[in-house]
This record gives C-alpha cells, sequence and structure tokens, in this order.
C-alpha cells in the first residue's frame, strides 16, 4: 500500500497552536505512546497532542494510511484526530520547546550488561530523554513517566531536571499504563483505575491537578486515583507481577492435572467463581509472553535483591520459573508423542502473537519453542493472520528449515503435526476436517492454549494434546 503522508503547512500549523487549550507532546511513539496520545486526542479535541520518536520510520509509519502498531478500533480514532489536533513529528527538540505537558513513553528493556544485566531495566534511553528535555526547554514543564519505570527512577529524573538553569522547573508526575494490547483502544476509553503519583509539595500537587483534568474529559473522578510517586512507580510493576503470577499459578496446576484424571479447564471455572479469586487470568497455556510480563517481573526480582529482600526476591523469581518449565514441558511432549524425534517432520505453528488481536511478537513463547523445534531438525511452517513480518524478524539468524505461510489451511497441508501457540479466534473455527485430509498420518494437534474442540478433533481422527487435560489419542499405548 503507499504510504500516504499528512503535511500541515506552516500557516495552518501556526494557526492550531494558538486555538489549542494544553500543548501536549509525547516522547516514545511505541505500543503505549502512540495509542494513548490517540485517545487523549480523541476525547479532548481542543488539546493539540503531538507525538514524537527518535525512529524516522515510525513517525512515518503513523502519518501513513498502515499504522506502525495494529490494535483493533485504532485506525479510526488516528483517522478523526490525525492533522487535526493529534500530530506525529520528527522534530523533537522544537516540540520539547512548544510543549507544557510531556509524556514520556520509551521503552525500558532488561539491560543487557553490566550490574543487573539480565534482570535490572535499562534505563539509559529515560536519562537520555531526561537530558533532552532539559537541553531543549525554555520554559517550565510537567514531565510524565508513562514507561513502566524501576521504583525511585523519579528521583534520578528529578536531579537531571533540576539542574536547569534560572525559573525553569520541572515538576514529576508518574501515570503508569495499564492498557493490555489488543484491547487497547477499550482499555483506555474504560480504564478500570488511572493512577497519578506526584510528590506532595504545592507544585506536585498542582501538576498533579493539570493531569487529572485531562483524564477526567471522559474517565469518572471517583476511577482516577492518586499516590505518591514511589506508590505509583511500585504499583505498576506490581500489577503485572499479580496477573504474571496468575498465569504462572494455573500453569504449575495444568501440570498436575495432566498427571492425574482432573481438567484444568474444570478446576479453573471452580475456582474462579469464588468471588474472592475471580475467573480471569485462569487461562493455562504455553506461558505469558508479551514486553512487560518478564521484564517487570525480573524487575522486582532485582529491586528485592537490591535491597536485601532474598525471600522475596526468590518467591517473584519463581513466577518466571514456572513461566520456563511451561515451555519445556509443552516442548518435551511434543518430541515424546512424536515418538521421540522431529527430524525431517513438518510441523504447523498457528499463531505467533504473544496473544491473540496483536502483531507483537516480543517475548512471545512461540519465538523459544519455534527454536526448539528447529533444533530437533523439525521443517516450520508458521502462520500468523497478524505477525508473520515479526516472526520473521524473530527468526532472523536461527538455523533450519522455516516457512512462512498466513493461510492456514496452506500452511497445515502435508504436516505431521499442528501446534497451536495463540488464542486467535480463527482458529477456534478452522475446518478441522478438511485440514486432516490434507495432512500426513498419524496427524497430531498440540493445543498450547485449550482453544479447539478437543473431542470433535479426535472424532475426526487427530491425537489430540491439550494442556491440563486429559490426552485424546488413537495409539494403543
Ligand atoms: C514502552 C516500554 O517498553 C514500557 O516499559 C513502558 O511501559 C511503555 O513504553 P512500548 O510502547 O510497548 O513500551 O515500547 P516500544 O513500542 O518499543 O516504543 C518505545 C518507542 O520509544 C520506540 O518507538 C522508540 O523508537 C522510542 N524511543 C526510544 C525514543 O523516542 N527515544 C529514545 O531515546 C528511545
Ligand atoms: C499486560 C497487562 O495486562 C497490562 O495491564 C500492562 O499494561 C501490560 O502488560 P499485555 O502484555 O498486553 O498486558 O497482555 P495480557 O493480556 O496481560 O497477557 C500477557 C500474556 O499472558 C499473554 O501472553 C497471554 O496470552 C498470557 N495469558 C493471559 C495467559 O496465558 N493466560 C491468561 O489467562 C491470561
Amino acid at each position: 500500500m503507499m504510504k500516504r503522508i499528512l503535511i500541515t503547512s506552516g500557516a495552518e500549523a501556526i494557526k492550531n497552536k494558538m486555538k489549542f487549550k494544553k500543548k501536549i507532546l509525547c516522547i516514545g511513539a511505541g505500543y503505549v505512546g502512540g495509542p494513548s496520545m490517540a485517545m487523549i486526542a480523541y476525547k479532548c479535541p481542543d488539546y493539540r497532542i503531538t507525538v514524537v520518536d527518535t525512529n524516522p520510520d515510525r513517525i512515518d509509519a503513523w502519518n501513513s494510511a498502515q499504522l506502525p502498531v495494529y490494535e483493533p478500533g485504532l485506525d479510526k480514532i488516528v483517522k478523526k484526530t490525525r492533522g487535526k489536533n493529534l500530530f506525529f513529528s520528527k522534530d523533537i527538540e522544537n516540540q520539547i520547546k512548544e510543549n507544557d505537558i510531556i509524556f514520556v513513553s520509551v521503552n525500558t528493556p532488561i539491560k543487557t550488561y553490566g550490574a543487573g544485566a539480565d534482570m535490572a531495566a535499562d534505563l539509559q534511553y529515560w536519562e537520555k530523554t531526561a537530558r533532552q528535555i532539559l537541553k531543549h526547554s525554555r520554559s517550565s514543564k510537567i514531565v510524565i513517566e508513562k514507561s513502566t519505570l524501576p521504583v525511585k527512577t523519579a528521583l534520578a529524573m528529578g536531579k537531571i531536571l533540576a539542574s536547569a538553569k534560572g525559573k525553569i522547573k520541572f515538576e514529576i508526575l508518574s501515570n503508569p499504563e495499564f492498557m493490555a494490547e489488543g484491547t487497547a483502544v477499550n482499555d483506555l476509553e474504560n480504564p478500570d483505575r488511572v493512577l497519578i503519583g506526584s510528590h506532595e509539595t504545592k507544585s506536585g500537587l498542582k501538576a498533579r491537578a493539570e493531569l487529572i483534568e485531562i483524564y477526567a474529559r471522559w474517565i469518572p473522578l471517583k476511577k482516577i486515583i492518586t499516590s505518591n510517586i514511589w506508590s505509583s512507580e511500585l504499583s505498576k510493576l506490581v500489577a503485572n507481577a499479580f496477573l504474571a503470577q496468575r498465569v504462572s499459578s494455573i500453569n504449575s496446576i495444568s501440570a498436575l492435572c495432566e498427571k492425574t484424571d482432573a481438567d484444568i479447564t474444570e478446576v479453573a471455572k471452580a475456582v474462579g467463581m469464588d468471588s474472592r479469586i475471580g475467573d480471569k487470568f485462569l487461562n493455562a497455556g504455553i506461558g505469558f509472553g508479551g514486553s512487560c510480563f518478564k521484564k517487570d517481573m525480573l524487575n522486582l526480582v532485582y529491586l528485592c535483591s537490591y535491597y536485601g529482600l532474598q525471600e522475596v526476591a526468590a518467591y517473584w523469581k519463581s513466577v518466571v520459573n514456572i513461566n520456563e518449565y511451561q515451555q519445556e514441558r509443552f516442548i518435551a511432549n511434543i518430541l515424546n508423542r512424536m515418538f521421540g524425534t522431529l527430524a525431517g517432520k513438518k510441523i504447523c505453528i498457528l499463531g505467533f502473537a504473544f496473544k491473540a488481536n496483536t502483531g507483537d511478537t516480543r517475548e512471545s513463547p512461540a519465538i523459544y519453542i519455534s527454536q526448539k523445534l528447529l533444533a530437533e531438525h523439525a521443517q516450520v511452517i508458521i502462520s500468523d493472520p497478524k505477525a508473520l513480518k515479526n516472526a520473521a524478524i524473530d527468526l532472523e539468524g536461527t538455523k533450519g528449515n522455516v516457512k512462512y505461510i498466513e493461510d492456514p489451511y496452506r500452511a497445515a497441508a502435508g504436516c505431521h503435526a499442528l501446534v497451536i501457540l495463540t488464542d486467535w479466534d480463527l482458529y477456534r473455527t478452522l475446518d478441522f476436517r478438511k485440514i486432516y485430509s490434507s495432512m500426513v498420518k498419524p496427524a497430531f494437534i498440540f493445543d498450547g492454549r485449550n482453544i479447539i474442540d478437543h473431542k470433535k478433533c479426535f472424532a475426526i481422527g487427530f491425537n489430540v494434546y491439550p494442556i491440563g487435560k486429559p490426552a485424546l489419542s488413537h495409539f494403543k499405548n
């Protein structure tokens, strides 16, 4: 598709600048920065929102017909606001000068070097951004942490920004984003809560009130909660840790179910109906992926170790360990069930995204599982409605025979096994009879998400291996 770049004329830009009540900038046009700013622009037509990024291709993509992030409903919102009160720009310096409120949503990956390697957050981009703000600001500003950051980051940022000359003052707020991918638009429009952390000084409370005013445009005040800045930073890490912990808890029990005659879906239902426990986040599977859970868990573990809380660190580290164990178990099951060898066998992977309704593959269990299958010399055919481009990038350089075919029917033809790794709805309604007839027999299904009708597939002729449920096999021991 041809990229259509929107250009606003100079005169129009000046006119726009004059008429807006608030001027807001976001540094970092990623999965978080882009959608969250689009929502503010959509809900506040009298505010001007500009999003900048150090990666010019990202900005071009946000200005084109093909947005860099696939998120249901996002296209519509961007179309309604872009060029009116939502702008994507490459001119970071001037935008810092022009805007009074700056959200920072740059990435904070796991550090790969030095102290805290493989655990701590790499804050170099955050610090670089703070220095950039300091260098180009000509007036006082509110700087808002939108990235997930280890506790006390605001303190360090405050120290850097406090070196500003003259009357320029920076007030730092923490406003973590809780939206999940695939449901970002709904999460942003109807969040469970908005959290704003600030210093409890006069200027801190004033800045906090200014941010509340933005969200109050569409979010009921009772859902906008405030705290001190450290509680806010920690709450984001803890919310993700609790969610990840639930996934690991149910996955650990799925292993026990496979050794007994229990069924994980039945157990999850019975447990989840206790209103004290709740029924969400109890789907057993191949483990959690995504850019946040593992990174935030390891961050929390590092933080606890740093403060000498070894028992607490070990407790949270076990959540990550179970996630890895679940993937190892899944791979070992494929190998064992397929007679101990995958060499030369064709395996069709259905779903590469880390969850449904996104093209994002960051930390997707599918990466590791594909690599392991390739290491066993299997031929791997990967199918996904949105994530094939990212899958190819993730597996670049991995040795072995791998193909990418979007159509699941073509991908499965001639294969020995189907391996379901993402809970895309479309896999629930596939014509498995048609697929079975095109596969090598005996045909296997490993349902890593428990989303298809196992009994029906067994009746068609497949040997079916779900997670945390008895296997449905045509083999006589
Ligand atoms: C990021 C963080 O990973 C997450 O911890 C945080 O909660 C929110 O921000 P996400 O938006 O998913 O999440 O990351 P990504 O899609 O990688 O976007 C970050 C963007 O920041 C990238 O487009 C990158 O080019 C940009 N960036 C990075 C800058 O503009 N300046 C920098 O110095 C570094
Ligand atoms: C998460 C948090 O939910 C969100 O609040 C935060 O802002 C960012 O991190 P996200 O990573 O987009 O959001 O997706 P989420 O829906 O939380 O799923 C994370 C992973 O857990 C996915 O791989 C998903 O498939 C897996 N999962 C989730 C399960 O395996 N079982 C479940 O029951 C739920």
